[in-house]
């Protein structure tokens, strides 16, 4: 068992959260289902928070990982602001209760409309990713009589080592500004009369479990910032360093948060500047689960598969990026078997593990597919006319909260206008 999926253990051979047996929440809510932990989500961000002690700053939870309202609200509870990369993210933070005043918006496609929605709602700052952006928004907010707070995204071309996906911080991705090309467009910035450039910030990617990408973009920014200050741009007062702080999935060596913070705290401080973070999976990831039912053992071959009634559409992580996640029977049984965990999906890709070694099943079980708290539900789709699937929420007391009913056949159709 995972030991970062504190939150979810085996209690007398049953599967648990918060003491509830999540083959009871299955049964209840049916499958598949989403269930989180309130606690976990709560300790994760005070987790961070305490480590940042002594630094002014701003913990922005990243939505994009897990979006529903109710987990934006114990987000907003604890104080946290937001990363929001739409418009339907900032709806969401506003609908969850957060101050505009804690949000920040990045995104390499920000539309019109989305432009001017954010200043009209006063977020603390756009998260500029491209000149263009930035000509945009300063006629924007001209036009509406206004200067809008920016940061820059800039590439500090540090390599995260991590999935191909999921790495933002070279120079061949489509994210940020070259740094060498800011330094040159100096005078660019400055004729935005509509826009006070408040901040530098960056994001290398994401699940990274090694320190040295973030302390050699660290140094980068800081060095960034000092230059642009000497040139005249005495407003900046943030340095964003973006999320991506790797989990444990399977046996991942990632480094304390406490050392993490520890490069950061003193050198921000020292800058005098005040820092921002944008952590997603490392407060959503671990403290989620998806429970799903196996309808069919079916063996071809020499292979095992497990055939379950979760598929790809419910939680895409394995079949996008090739991720490892752990699976577990919600009921302990005796003996083991190595498997293919897959779905019911019309694609070879639909699947949860391969060549897995799991506890005995039987159809009718339920399984978990740990540590799907970040990037599961929030990149579920229809595909296949399959309904979205259900979210529950276990509170600190134990008890469980549906936070989002399943889809009906009715909602499915709802959109599509019949002649
Ligand atoms: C700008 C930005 N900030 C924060 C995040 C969150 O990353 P993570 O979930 O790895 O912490 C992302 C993820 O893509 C991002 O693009």
């Amino acid at each position: 068992m995972n030991s970062y999926d504190a939150y979810f253990r085996y209690n007398d051979g049953e599967l648990t959260c918060e003491g509830l047996p999540l083959r009871e929440a299955a049964e209840r809510f049916g499958t598949p289902l989403y269930v989180y932990t309130e606690r976990g989500f709560r300790e994760r961000y005070m987790e961070i928070d305490r480590a940042l002690d002594g630094v002014p700053h701003l913990i922005c939870y990243s939505i994009k990982s897990n979006s529903n309202v109710n987990i934006l609200r114990i987000m907003a509870d604890m104080g946290s602001g937001m990363d929001v990369v739409s418009g339907g993210e900032i709806r969401r933070a506003l609908a969850a209760g957060v101050d505009p005043r804690k949000i920040v918006f990045a995104g390499v496609g920000k539309t019109d409309e989305e432009i001017s929605g954010a200043i009209d709602e006063k977020i603390l700052m756009f998260n500029c990713e491209s000149f263009e952006e930035m000509e945009r928004i300063d006629e924007i907010s001209r036009a509406k009589g206004t200067v809008s707070d920016i940061s820059i995204r800039v590439n500090p071309d540090v390599d995260a080592n991590t999935h191909h996906y999921i790495r933002t911080g070279r120079k061949e991705n489509k994210f940020g500004i070259d740094i060498d090309r800011l330094k040159e467009r100096g005078d660019f910035i400055r004729g935005l009369s509509g826009l006070r450039l408040i901040g530098i910030h960056c994001h290398i990617g994401s699940q990274i479990v090694e320190l040295p990408p973030f302390t050699a973009a660290l140094t980068r920014l800081l060095t960034l910032i000092g230059g642009l200050k000497r040139d005249g741009f005495s407003d900046i007062a943030y340095i964003n360093l973006g999320g991506g702080m790797g989990i444990r999935y399977r046996d991942e060596e990632f480094f304390p948060i406490e050392d993490w913070a520890r490069e950061v705290r003193g050198r921000v401080s020292a800058a005098g500047l005040k820092l921002i973070v944008e952590p997603g999976r490392y407060i959503s990831g671990n403290n989620g689960v998806l429970l799903v039912r196996l309808l069919y053992k079916k063996r071809t071959g020499d292979r095992l598969f497990l055939i379950t009634d979760g598929g790809m559409n419910d939680l895409i992580r394995p079949s996008l990026y090739s991720a490892y996640q752990n699976i577990l029977n919600c009921v302990r049984r005796e003996g083991s078997e190595v498997a293919d965990v897959v779905g019911p999906i019309c694609e070879s890709g639909d699947f949860f593990g391969k060549e897995r070694e799991i506890t005995t099943s039987l159809p009718g079980d339920c399984l978990g597919v740990m540590s799907s708290g970040a990037y599961g539900m929030a990149m579920a789709s229809r595909y296949n006319s399959r309904r979205l699937p259900a979210e529950v929420l276990i509170g600190v007391d134990g008890s469980p909260r549906l936070i989002r009913r399943r889809e009906t056949y009715e909602d499915m159709i709802a959109h599509e206008l019949v002649p």
